[in-house]
């Protein structure tokens, strides 16, 4: 049997990375949401559009977001991925996810995706809006320190220049934003399990998060018997 997981949290917490490796063990499909967000903040960027202009909402209502196998976005069937990952599209992602217009689009697209069991969905709104009857629901937080530690890392390996101190504000920024914002802010649902990954290593973060799934598939099987 197969359940649904819905992974929420703050930025550089490492959603995805847990989400992709869990997906990989457990041999189900996962959803990174964000990505979803960023693909319209490449499109604002591509087409010169304001976060809040009507033209976004229908050009996102109008084209096709994907996955490869690779889990790679896919906007109109290209692989925009190594486009999406800026620091210029990380501060443009949260204003745009403020519009709700584009939020509800965007649900409704990751309603259809994820119809049934068997997917792993990281982001924001998934336990509170996108899939609020998954059975595990997981809240993956980090201080601040440790998750800029990671960005910068990230950045470094892709040989961008940035510095320490300018990471830290931005992702408190972000925090921010997305903590206050009017519709789906970032919350801990009363029924998520708290992953504080600030001193785990992914593999600790997979094991914890694989187990607690583990738990529940075998309870459900023993109920079901
Ligand atoms: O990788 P990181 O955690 O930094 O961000 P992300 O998951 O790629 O998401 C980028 C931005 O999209 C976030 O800062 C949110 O503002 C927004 N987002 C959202 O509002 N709802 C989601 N389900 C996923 C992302």
């Amino acid at each position: 049997m197969k359940i649904n997981i819905a992974i929420d949290g703050p930025s550089a917490s490492g959603k995805s990375t847990i989400a992709k490796a869990l997906a990989k063990r457990l041999n189900y499909t996962h959803i990174d949401t964000g990505s979803m967000y960023r693909a319209c903040a490449y499109l604002a960027l591509k087409h010169e559009l304001k976060p809040d202009d009507i033209e976004l909402v229908d050009l996102v209502n109008k084209s096709d977001f994907g996955f490869n196998e690779s889990g790679h976005i896919l906007l109109n069937g290209k692989d925009i991925d190594a486009k999406i990952r800026s620091k210029h599209v990380d501060l443009l992602t949260s204003t745009i996810a403020q519009n709700q217009a584009i939020r509800s689009t965007l649900v409704d697209m990751q309603q259809q995706l994820a119809n049934s069991k068997g997917f792993i969905l990281d982001g924001r709104d998934i336990g509170s809006v996108v899939l609020k009857d998954a059975e595990l629901k997981v809240f993956q937080t980090a201080s601040i320190e440790s998750r800029a530690k990671r960005r910068l890392a990230e950045y470094q390996t892709k040989g961008i220049d940035v510095n320490y101190q300018t990471i830290y504000d931005e992702i408190k920024l972000r925090d921010l934003q997305d903590r206050s914002r009017e519709h789906s802010p970032l919350i801990q649902t009363k029924d998520a399990k708290v992953l504080d990954t600030s001193d785990l290593t992914i593999e600790q973060s997979v094991d914890r998060v694989y187990t607690w799934a583990m738990e529940l598939i075998k309870e459900r099987r023993d109920t079901n018997d």
